[in-house]
């Protein structure tokens, strides 16, 4: 089926709709694009994502050394005994393919006396994550544009967001078997909403943690392709488990800056504003404990010591060894008066990683026929309750690979070519309440923080779902009322992923993992998944 020759029409037509232009999204469509047409929708920038920032790297069995058993037995310890060993198992016997997928591609990799260079993080009993410097993402995904740029088969929508899916059961067909057959577009450039029909959807969305105030996220994390999949339908599980990353940078002027853990595996410490260390006094692990760990630790130590952050030190290091090895990380510090070589970095948890999300499968198909959920956005069971670093961009790769071979299976049968019908914005009118708009956005994510972030409590949830409630009565009369919007779009998006956080976060009558709650601190002997169903 050939896509739209005027991409300018109003209805779109292609075999494949790829939402979202990170890692796990240009994987999928470098994988598809031998079959036929496929379309990436990119919110921003084609490289605005997570993957563009990620710095440590991917973590792979690449050295004989190591094997799938180690790396399988390290990321459930980390997952807190929640992971799916099928999931885990599964992601990791395809890494080392995923890697040699990626350098085939060009990405290049650091060396060292003409070896891949591997350098270990929290919770890796090995040195097994493979790196581009500390600029690991930035390789990975302009290598991957240049490579989706230059096939003929991908067509790349930029500035376009995604405002839902459209399934056979949104169209009115409820005789036919619910399949989602397209979705409707903003085009920003334009604001005007357009359709694409599509045989098979793959959300990449990325995502969500834009709904806590601070975070090491670009703005595009705000969870779509979650709410999308649950108004469509699919189940969701585990989104109590949003991972805060230990060190974030700390500065008045410095937004979303992460300090790699790759740090702490090349021998940085976590000291006190008095210079103390202090993660041995809580581990054994010490600085190379699992992420929830060390977070919560230093969350620890900053209530008890009533203080605004603490430090990350590695000025015991040589100093060209620190800016061979960081030189991104070195060069930012500077902008902000910090020589790394010397001076301690100033640093504070933030959220970072969004653990579960829409439930798929090993073939990572949601529940809905035709739609796939990839990369940071689905929920794969490979992380539990805590995601290892370095196995989120593994990840990506791996599952981007499982749906384009399930799709190659199904393509014969996914003939879905429908006209959709015009998205209708007769009714609505433009909104010069912009500024209520934001209020709402600063008033969720700062909620989020305060009460559903590293501690919770029942008290703190209720109040936090009281709060979500009323957010969404606003922002539904917004919706309804007014033409859509980016910024709408992704807040009415927010709120329905910080209601479904807060559901899971209540189902969890234990403290495991990145999930702790005052209320009941104990580890159940029965690990379970939350998993929210929408009502039909
Ligand atoms: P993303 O790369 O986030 O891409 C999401 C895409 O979806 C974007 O193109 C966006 O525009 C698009 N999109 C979203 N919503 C819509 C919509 N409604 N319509 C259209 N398009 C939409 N992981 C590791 O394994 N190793 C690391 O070293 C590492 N370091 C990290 C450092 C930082 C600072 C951050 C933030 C994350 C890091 N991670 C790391 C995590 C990892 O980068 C992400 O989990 C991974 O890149 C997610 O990839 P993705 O393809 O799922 O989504
Ligand atoms: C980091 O470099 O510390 C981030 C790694 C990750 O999130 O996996």
């Amino acid at each position: 089926m050939p896509a739209s020759s005027n991409l300018k029409k109003t209805q779109h037509q292609t075999d494949v709709l790829v939402i979202g232009s990170g890692a796990a999204g240009l994987s999928a469509a470098l994988r598809l694009a031998h079959l036929g047409n496929v379309t990436v929708l990119s919110k921003a920038e084609v490289t605005e994502g997570s993957t563009f920032y990620a710095q440590g790297g991917i973590a792979a069995v690449l050295h004989e050394n190591d094997s799938v058993d180690s790396h399988v037995a390290d990321t459930l310890i980390a997952g807190g005994g929640l992971c799916d060993e099928a999931a885990v198992r599964y992601t990791i016997e395809h890494s080392t393919e995923a890697i040699h997928w990626l350098i085939d591609r060009g990405v290049v990799f650091s060396k060292q006396d003409q070896e891949y260079h591997l350098t270990r993080e929290g919770g890796h009993s090995q040195r097994r994550i493979i790196h581009s410097d500390d600029a690991t993402g930035k390789a990975v995904s302009t290598t991957l544009v240049a490579a989706v740029k230059a096939e003929p088969n991908i067509h790349i929508l930029e500035h376009y967001i995604a405002v839902d899916l459209i399934t056979e059961h949104k169209l009115g067909n409820e005789d036919r078997e619910n399949r989602c057959v397209g979705a409707y577009i903003l085009n920003l450039a334009e604001d005007q909403v357009e359709t694409i029909n599509a045989r098979f959807v793959i959300l990449a969305t990325g995502g969500a943690s834009k709904v806590y105030l601070y975070t090491s996220n670009p703005d595009v994390a705000s969870g779509d392709g979650i709410a999308m999949a649950w108004r469509a339908g699919c189940s969701v599980a585990n989104l109590e488990f949003n991972q805060f990353h230990p060190t974030c940078l700390y500065h008045p002027e410095a937004r979303s800056f992460l300090i790699t853990e790759a740090l702490r595996g090349e021998g940085a410490f976590l000291r006190r504003p008095n210079g103390e260390r202090f993660m041995p006094e809580y581990d054994d692990r010490a600085e190379l404990a699992p992420r929830d760990i060390v977070a919560q630790t230093i969350d620890h130590e900053i209530k008890k010591l009533g203080v605004d952050c603490v430090y990350l030190d590695i000025s015991h290091k040589e100093p060209e060894f620190i800016k061979n090895h960081f030189p991104t990380i070195y060069n930012k510090l500077l902008q902000f008066g910090i020589d790394m070589t010397v001076d301690a970095i100033p640093v504070v948890p933030a959220a970072h990683y969004t653990c579960g999300g829409v439930k798929v499968g090993l073939n990572s198909q949601t529940d809905l026929e035709g739609l796939y959920a990839i990369g940071e956005v689905a929920y794969t069971g490979l992380h539990g309750a805590n995601r290892m670093a370095s196995n989120s961009l593994l990840e990506c790769l791996v599952f981007a690979q499982a749906a384009a071979s399930d799709i190659e299976q199904q393509w014969q049968a996914g003939d879905n070519a429908r006209i959709l019908p015009q998205w209708d914005d007769s009714q609505v009118t433009d909104s010069d309440e912009e500024v209520v708009l934001n209020h709402n956005w600063h008033e969720l994510r700062q909620l989020m923080w305060n009460y559903v972030g590293i501690v919770r409590s029942d008290k703190r949830l209720e109040r936090a779902l009281r709060r979500i409630e009323l957010l969404q009565q606003e922002i539904h009369d917004y919706y309804a009322n007014f033409k859509v919007s980016n910024d709408l779009i992704e807040l009415r998006n927010l709120v329905v992923v910080a209601e479904l956080i807060v559901r899971c976060a209540q189902l969890r009558k234990e403290s495991r993992g990145l999930h702790f709650t005052l209320d009941y601190p104990r580890v159940l002997d029965e690990a379970i998944e939350t998993v929210l169903k929408p009502l039909k």
